[in-house]
């Protein structure tokens, strides 16, 4: 996830956008740069660091030009740095682009265009797509005479050249360019990256959301997937990517800037629960199909050869991140992958097992948890090759790391950790199902089968999310209480891990997290009508077993709130029900998480508590 905006007007662009980057920078904060045109000339700076930085640039060497385009960047592909980050320049620096989102099929095109005698100067998958607009125009038949120029020619061949590139592109993107020849348009396009217009008098806006024009102009029009926008500063055109002109209609927004940088939500961790279906389709996309592609391979370098005197898996990590380790030990068990998991504050006497033959995963969306990177040395010392799963390019966890496995969740700010657990729960499906085929532990039709179902969780994450109200109203109804219990079995014990960390975390609440089995080993003794048991109860091979565990809360008083899906609630008996899409039980921690996030963000909401920023904690923690 990256910021980006554009200006288009009377005025000097680059107050503008350096105002417009700071309203922005909650979306990625590693590097960022502003670009203008001013009499058919390109100005550009950028630095490595937040747009205060940028800023001082700025005001040291000043840029002029009417209409521009800036950047802040959250790296998905090259390192943060000055050369990686945005707006990118085409070989004859005349076109200049940003992009939030993730261009899938870079490499392939950047070796057409490296062939074609383009020079590349950053590690980016954005580069590709600036070259690919010069080449476009560069073959663009006939070439320009003075009277096209005169005639708009320039406009039209800009337009021709930025719909084929953007046809050849395949993935995510958010973009908008100009071009020092037509400084009276910017072009900008939208495909599974957020893209909004800003309708100003005199001048126009484009920006990845509207906190970051909002000071300037509260009518904007909402791009969809497959539309462009054709922006000068006193009128905007709309096209679908076919060149078919569109009519679109504007809104007026009523959001203050706080709400529109959380995209109208009361709080970052809200808006993270709700993009969900992004995390899970950013990680898994280009990841899965077709399997026999060596995709592990090309994007991380890990191939056969690597994994094939693999004893067994050894996974570290803390928190949130420690559970989704737990969820993956019982998707590699369930491809006969022998798989360890550790807090990695307690792993210093577990190195001591470790070998060459160990491969670990550590897992932390920051990539700079303290533990998990000390976890990682000790391992590498005792000979063990080491995967990173984080959601932080240029981490200190990636540069230790043999092989890094990003999650495409975009920066997570909400102290509590929801977008990013489901980012590294996909991240661990898929390499799950690549090492399970690559190890020969199952077929490709048994791989296929997985890989189907989780292509359709971004969609019933959607629709799950759609239902928030049902399950405030749970959480309004048992707000009061001071100690829950929240219990299942199996891939899904981990899940009931998570959920009472987070009612603790940000609702200050006591919670405990149980595998429903072992109650009946002593924390039975604690039940009675004052703690309601959370279930999380969906189809499983266990389901009958869990009925049991409810009754048996429920015969010592207990409320009961069951998280069931339509195969499950046949039976279960409960005080609430809460019911999710029906999915694979390998595949149901993904979206059962979600009911327990919104649950306990209701009840922190109803508490008063500082959700964002909950006493005590901090988003990273590098100290051990
Ligand atoms: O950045 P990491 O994933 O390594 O962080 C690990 C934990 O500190 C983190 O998951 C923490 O438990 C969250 N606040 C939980 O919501």
């Amino acid at each position: 996830m990256c910021g980006i905006i554009g200006y288009i007007g009377e005025k000097k662009a680059s107050d503008f956008l350096i105002e417009g980057l700071k309203r922005l920078e909650y979306r990625g904060y590693d590097s960022c740069g502003i670009a203008t045109a001013d009499s058919g000339k390109l100005s550009l700076r950028r630095v490595s660091g937040r747009v205060g930085f940028l800023e001082e640039a700025v005001e040291k060497k000043p840029i002029n030009g009417a209409v521009g385009i800036a950047h802040t960047r959250w790296a998905t592909h090259g390192i943060p740095s000055e050369d990686n980050a945005h707006p990118h320049t085409d070989c004859a620096g005349e076109i200049v682009l940003v992009h939030n989102g993730i261009i899938e099929n870079y490499a392939e095109l950047k070796e057409k265009l490296l062939v074609a005698g383009h020079k590349f100067k950053s590690e980016t998958d954005t580069e590709v797509v600036i070259h690919l607009i010069e080449d476009k125009i560069k073959s663009s038949n006939p070439p320009f005479s003075t009277s096209e120029v005169e005639n708009g020619g320039f406009e039209s061949v800009f337009f021709a050249a930025f719909k084929k590139a953007i046809a050849d592109i395949e993935g995510s993107f958010a973009l908008a360019v100009i071009w020092s020849k037509c400084p009276d348009i910017i072009l900008s396009a939208r495909l599974h990256s957020p893209l909004v217009v800003g309708i100003g008098k005199d001048e126009n806006f484009v920006a990845s959301d509207v906190s970051a024009f909002l000071k300037f102009t509260r009518k904007v029009v909402f791009l969809e997937d497959g539309e462009i926008a054709l922006v000068r500063k006193n009128s905007i055109e709309y096209f679908d990517f076919a060149g078919k002109a569109i009519e679109k209609n504007s809104v007026d927004i009523k959001w203050d800037s706080s709400m529109a940088e959380k995209g109208g939500y009361k709080h970052f961790m809200l808006k993270e629960i709700h993009e969900q279906a992004e995390s899970v389709e950013n990680t898994i996309r280009g990841r899965l199909l077709p399997l026999e592609k060596d995709i592990l391979k090309k994007e991380i370098g890990l191939d056969f050869k690597d994994i094939k005197s693999l004893s067994h898996v050894q996974i570290v990590a803390c928190g949130t991140a420690y559970h989704a380790g737990l969820v993956a030990k019982y998707i590699f068990e369930n491809f006969k992958i022998p798989t360890y998991v550790d807090f990695a504050s307690e792993f210093s006497d577990r190195s001591k097992i470790i070998d060459k033959n160990t491969f670990l995963i550590a897992i932390s969306q920051s990539g700079e948890t303290a533990d998990t990177l000390c976890a990682v040395r000790e391992a590498k010392e005792s000979g063990a090759k080491v995967l990173a799963i984080t959601n932080t390019v240029g981490s200190s966890l990636t540069r230790e790391a043999d092989y890094v496995f990003y999650t495409h969740c975009g920066p997570e700010i909400g102290v509590a950790s929801t977008k990013a657990f489901l980012g590294q729960l996909s991240a661990i499906y898929v390499l799950a199902i690549h090492f399970a085929v690559m190890l020969n532990k199952i077929s490709y039709i048994e791989a296929e089968k997985y890989v189907k179902e989780l292509i359709k969780i971004p969609r019933f994450v959607k629709e799950l999310l759609s239902r928030s109200d049902e399950i405030k109203k749970v959480a309004d109804k048992y707000s009061d209480y001071e100690h829950f219990l929240f219990i299942s079995r199996y891939v899904n014990f981990p899940i009931a891990l998570e959920g009472a960390l987070k009612i603790k975390e940000i609702a200050y609440v006591h919670a405990e997290g149980y595998a429903a089995g072992e109650m009946k080993h002593g924390p039975i003794a604690i039940i009675e009508k004052n703690m309601p048991v959370i279930c999380i109860a969906t189809n499983s091979k266990v389901i009958k077993l869990l009925a049991g565990n409810i009754e048996e809360a429920m015969a010592r008083g207990a409320k009961i709130i069951a998280i069931v899906d339509e195969e499950s609630k046949k039976h279960i008996k409960a005080s609430e029900i809460i019911e999710v899409p029906k999915t694979l039980e390998m595949l149901s921690p993904l979206l059962n998480t979600i009911p327990l996030q919104i649950f306990a963000y209701y009840i922190a909401l109803n508490k008063k508590c500082d959700i964002d920023k909950p006493r005590n904690l901090a988003k990273s923690v590098t100290v051990r």
